[in-house]
């Protein structure tokens, strides 16, 4: 972390700043930073990321489970903005060990947090160890039940490594799905595919679903588990925090 980088005095400060705000301060505090990007509307970022750094270092865990219109939303996304994502994949032998013992859908009777680890989180792990600071596109409006709190800056207690300071940028903490998906239409930013056929939140294919009309975005995720349950342990820190 840059030396005198206060986390919790530039979040009040930063409060009520736009994203491209929030973005510019990242840039200009963090050479190593990444922006994770998960195939679904937070390619906003993207756009708005590749208008302010010519640096711009995107990576997307790729669990195996994604969508086939979400690779190919990838792909397109590579291609529009000319930028490098990084796909990071899980550990083959965890992957194996899982599959072998429990089959390939053991999150539908022993819940997402095992499966999740493994494709997810321990490459997370992996990768922002090699970063001073990550920024997301999570939103306050995306789950009442565990995003309303989050901050637009703030240290990242679940993946700082023994020195502690990683620092995770949310800039679009504070705008809702209507603003997002307003600024991607004055861009004319390409989007998942998924979306025109009712999907609103988008993850691994498996544990996805559509949402129909007025249905909150989050019910279209884990959908057998608990409201409160819906984190992955990407921002598991929501949790303690809500
Ligand atoms: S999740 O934790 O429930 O899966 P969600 O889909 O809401 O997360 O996305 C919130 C933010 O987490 C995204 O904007 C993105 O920054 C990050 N994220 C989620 N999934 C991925 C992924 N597969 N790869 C990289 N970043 C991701
Ligand atoms: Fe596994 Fe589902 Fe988690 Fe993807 S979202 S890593 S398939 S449990």
């Amino acid at each position: 972390m840059s030396a005198e980088f206060n986390t919790d005095q530039l979040n009040q400060e930063y409060q009520d700043q736009t994203p491209q705000q929030i973005l510019e301060l990242a840039f200009a505090r963090f050479d190593n930073i990444a922006l994770s990007f998960s195939g679904a509307e937070d390619v906003a970022l993207i756009e708005m990321a590749s208008k302010l750094t010519d640096h711009l270092q995107v990576f997307c865990l790729d669990t195996g489970r994604l969508h086939p219109q979400t690779y190919r939303f990838i792909e397109k996304v590579r291609k529009h903005y000319q930028i490098e994502i990084e796909l990071i994949s899980p550990e083959a032998a965890s992957v194996e060990a899982l599959v072998k013992k429990k089959g390939l859908f053991s999150f539908y009777e022993d819940g997402h947090n095992e499966c999740c680890s493994i494709r997810k989180i321990a490459p997370l792990r992996k990768k922002l160890s090699d970063v001073d600071a990550w920024i997301t596109g999570q939103r306050k409006d995306q789950s009442p039940g565990t995003r309303s709190q989050i901050a637009v800056i703030e240290t990242d207690t679940t993946f700082s490594g023994a020195n502690g300071g990683l620092v995770k940028f949310n800039p679009l903490a504070n705008w809702s799905s209507k603003e997002v998906w307003d600024y991607l239409w004055m861009f004319d930013i390409p989007y998942n595919e998924l979306h025109d056929q009712g999907f609103a939140s988008i993850g691994c294919e498996p544990c996805t679903r559509a949402v129909r009309p007025n249905q909150h975005e989050r019910e279209g995720r884990w959908w057998w588990e608990e409201a409160t349950a819906k984190e992955c342990g990407l921002h598991v820190g929501n949790i303690q925090k809500s």
